[in-house]
Parts: structure tokens; C-alpha cells; sequence
């Protein structure tokens, strides 16, 4: 026998809902509720009421909770911006000159700018620190969240790992994307006139140093209609993208410029990504850690707006299990550097410069289309180009630049234009001086002193 009435599945006593739902109306269902339980409900009587209304609470409590975080949940919109994304940089960077911020936290980023004549500024750039902040962007409140994790560490730079989460009302939603497109447009435009130079870094690409004031690309001495013949025909390739894409070719071209070193294969190659307004990634294939698998994820990866540079191609063909002197072998294999420039997919245009030494040594296999579409020869310094970069250096000079070109050809020798580089950059407003030690010209490595 029991002296307690029934209990229902959660141990509430059960209550009689006949008599509740008689009374028609909800305040009346109410008072019958509270006269059962306070005057025929013995469990009441005995304390276990006390109970029952905590419980009702702690109900109502969990309820309310999970409807606001429904309704959170409908209601707002949260972006997440990890710091491995590229967008992070420009977020905080947008952050930190936003006028209209609440928050007094910030964190600081210290910059060096690098001048033209090599002297260094640094500046201070004030970035939101780690915390909440609440934005008001066009009208829209944001909330903006940034946040550390303690543990996770960037194992490429050894940096922590950090998010930044933005939240706004769903309606706002759309202002995500404008306010990051204003971030990439204000960090880009800080690059505006430069190149920015990418390097490997780990398996991802790292700009490396201050972006670079743009070489001109006449600066560059090239023999007769080369830039030109090169020029046009990159000019022609990106101008031609939905014709590739129309008949399913993978818009990608390929250059080898080959020569002898000191020739200007780099530097022209730099003064062309800096004329098309492009920045370049340059990856050294003769590098001893690199491997295939990291060219193949480098060449996929490549920032947008990019030229691909392959410094020393041939270093992929000479493997006979060579090592260098600490013992390594250098990673890149013939079929992986294939294999990367065949795989390179993009939405974008690609386009890959190879540079070497000794294109004797390419398999012939790299010159099908898609690999390599259009080869160069730039070899050392032709009269033109002698006398081109004479009147350059010394502007007016035409009757010294004759007997100058006149006499480096009686030399009978191959003088790279690099070397007359260093000719008359030692003699910088002296050609007289420059004609006089035209002899230094025989020694490959002089050093003027
Ligand atoms: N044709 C050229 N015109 C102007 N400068 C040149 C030329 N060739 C070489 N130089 C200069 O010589 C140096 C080395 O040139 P670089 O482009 O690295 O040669 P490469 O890549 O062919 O070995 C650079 O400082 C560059 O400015
Ligand atoms: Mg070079």
C-alpha cells in the first residue's frame, strides 16, 4: 500500500487535467491548477511543492535560454576569419583605422617601410586587440570578436592560432562582403605601384622583404625586338582568356628565358610583372629542401595576380641521385616539375617563367604546349645593347659611346650586361673613366675597387 499519490514519468505528481481544462479559460485553468495543488494535493502539503515550483523554474530558465539562442540563432549571422586566411591581415588592419569603434583595446603591429634610397621608417599601426569590440559599419552594429587559441600553434610560423569572428543581425548580412572587399582595397592599394615578392616559405607562399618599387621595364636592356616579341605576347595571352575557356584549354602559358647568367633574365622578368601590374612568386628549383610535393602545392597556391618564376629549370634534369656537400639531394624530380606545371588549375590566368643556364639539359618533353609555349634566347650584351646601355648610364655621351662600343667589340670577348653594369655603376658621371678601364671588361668577376 502507498500513501503518496501517483507519480508521473518525471516524478511530478500527476495532476488531474479533466479538472484543469474544465474551466474553460486560462486564468480559470490556472486557479484550478493552484487549488489542486494547494488544497487536494496531499504531496503538496507534505514540502515536496517547494520542489516542484523550483523545478518549473529551472524549466522555464532552460526554456528561455534555448529560445534565445533559437532566436540568436535566427536572428544574427556570424563570419569567421581564421589567421591563416588571407583576409585576416587586411581585417585587423581595416579595423584598427576604423573611426567608428567602441573599444579602447588595442594591440600593436610594428611596420618597416623601406625607401627608395634604402632608408627605413617604422611605423606603428594600432590593430584591436584580443577581446570584444562593437563596430557600427553603414548603419549595422558588429559585434567583433578576437580571439586567441592557447594551445594551437601555426607549425608553419609558430604563431598561435587566432580567429576573428564578426556577428550581425541576419538582415545585415550582406555588409560582410562589402566590408571585406573595402579591407582588400585598402590593403592593396597601400601596394599600389610596387611588387610584392613572394617567396616559399614552408609550404605557403610569404612576401618577402617591403613590396618593391616597380623596375621600368626599359631599364632593362634586352637585344633588338625581344621585350617587345615577349611583352606582346603575354599582352596577347591575357587578353584571350574566354577564348581558352571556350574550347576547354587550361589558360595557362608558359616562357624559358635562357642565356648565360647576368643577362637580365630576372631582372626582366621582375620589370614585366612590375609594368603588367603583377606581382611574382619566385621559387629556386635547385633549392636542396624542395620537393615535389611542395612545388606541386606551391604552383596551386599562387597569390592571385601573380607571375610563377622557376629560377634554374634544369636542376629538376640532372638527378643521377647527386647530392650536394651536407648530403642532401635536391627534392625536384623531372616528372614532379611535369607534373606540377601540367596540374596548375586555376580560375585565373598562369603564367610561369623558367629561367637556366643550360637549357641543353631540358628533356624535351618540357617544351610541349601548356609546359613551355614560347622559349628566349638573352644572351650576353650585343653592340645594341652596349651601346643602349651606354647612353643610359651616360645620357649626351654619343661620340665616347661609340669608341666605348667600338672598343669593347675589339675586345673580342662575351661581356655580360651585368658586367657593364658594374662598369658604370663604379663609374657613375664619369665615361671617360668607363672608357679608360674598358680592359677590366676581360675579367668575369672584377671588383672594382
Ligand atoms: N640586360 C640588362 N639590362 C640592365 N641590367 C642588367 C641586364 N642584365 C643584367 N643586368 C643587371 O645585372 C644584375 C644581374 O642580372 P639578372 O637579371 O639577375 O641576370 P640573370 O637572371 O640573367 O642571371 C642585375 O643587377 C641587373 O640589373
Ligand atoms: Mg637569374
Amino acid at each position: 500500500m502507498s500513501l503518496e499519490p501517483p507519480k508521473g514519468p518525471a516524478g511530478t505528481p500527476n495532476l488531474d487535467m479533466d479538472k484543469i481544462t474544465e474551466s474553460g479559460s486560462i486564468s480559470g485553468a490556472a486557479n484550478s491548477l493552484i487549488n489542486q495543488v494547494f488544497k487536494e494535493n496531499p504531496y503538496f502539503a507534505a514540502g515536496g511543492g517547494l520542489m516542484i515550483l523550483g523545478s518549473a523554474l529551472a524549466l522555464a530558465r532552460t526554456g528561455i535560454k534555448s529560445g534565445s539562442s533559437l532566436l540568436y540563432r535566427q536572428l544574427v549571422v556570424d563570419l569567421e576569419i581564421p589567421s591563416k586566411d588571407k583576409s585576416y591581415l587586411w581585417f585587423l588592419e581595416w579595423m584598427g583605422k576604423y573611426p567608428q569603434r567602441s573599444s579602447r583595446h588595442l594591440s600593436v603591429e610594428t611596420n618597416f617601410i623601406q625607401h627608395d634610397n634604402g632608408s627605413v621608417t617604422t611605423k606603428f599601426q594600432l590593430v584591436p586587440g584580443p577581446g570584444s569590440h562593437l563596430i557600427r559599419y553603414k548603419g549595422a552594429f558588429m559585434l567583433i570578436k578576437r580571439e586567441r587559441s592557447g594551445k594551437m600553434i601555426d607549425m608553419t610560423n609558430g604563431a598561435p592560432f587566432e580567429t576573428v569572428t564578426l556577428t550581425t543581425l541576419y538582415r545585415d548580412r550582406h555588409l560582410f562582403n562589402e566590408l571585406l572587399l573595402e579591407a582588400k582595397k585598402m590593403a592593396t592599394k597601400q601596394n599600389e605601384g610596387k611588387t610584392v615578392i613572394y617567396t616559399s616559405w614552408g609550404p605557403e607562399w610569404r612576401p618577402f622583404g617591403q613590396p618593391k618599387a616597380k623596375r621600368v621595364l626599359p631599364s632593362v636592356v634586352l637585344d633588338k625586338g625581344i621585350a617587345k616579341g615577349i611583352l606582346d605576347d603575354v599582352k596577347d595571352f591575357m587578353q584571350n582568356g574566354e577564348w581558352y575557356l571556350q574550347r576547354g584549354i587550361p589558360y595557362r602559358r608558359g616562357y624559358l628565358l635562357h642565356g648565360p647568367p647576368g643577362s637580365g633574365k630576372t631582372s626582366f622578368i621582375q620589370a614585366l610583372a612590375g609594368h603588367l601590374d603583377y606581382n611574382i612568386c619566385i621559387l629556386n628549383l635547385a633549392e636542396s629542401n624542395l620537393t615535389d610535393d611542395r612545388l606541386n602545392h606551391l604552383m596551386n597556391n599562387i597569390p592571385e595576380r601573380s607571375i610563377l618564376l622557376l629560377e634554374d629549370v634544369d636542376a629538376a634534369f640532372n638527378k643521377r641521385g647527386q647530392t650536394d656537400e651536407s648530403g642532401f639531394k635536391s627534392g625536384v624530380t623531372f616528372s614532379g616539375l611535369l607534373n606540377s606545371l601540367d596540374g596548375v588549375t586555376s580560375s585565373e590566368e598562369t603564367i610561369t617563367f623558367m629561367t637556366t643556364n643550360h637549357p641543353e639539359k631540358l628533356d624535351p618533353a618540357i617544351m610541349r604546349p601548356g609546359r613551355i609555349d614560347y622559349k628566349q634566347y638573352i644572351g650576353n650584351a650585343t653592340p645594341y645593347q652596349i651601346e643602349k646601355m651606354f647612353m643610359k648610364f651616360y645620357p649626351g655621351e654619343s661620340e665616347l659611346c661609340a669608341e666605348f662600343v667600338q672598343k669593347a667589340e675589339g675586345l673580342g670577348l662575351d661581356i655580360s650586361t651585368a658586367q657593364l653594369q658594374g662598369l658604370f655603376v663604379f663609374n657613375k658621371n664619369d665615361p671617360q673613366n668607363a672608357l679608360a678601364m674598358i680592359e677590366t671588361l676581360r675579367h668575369q668577376n672584377h671588383v672594382f675597387s
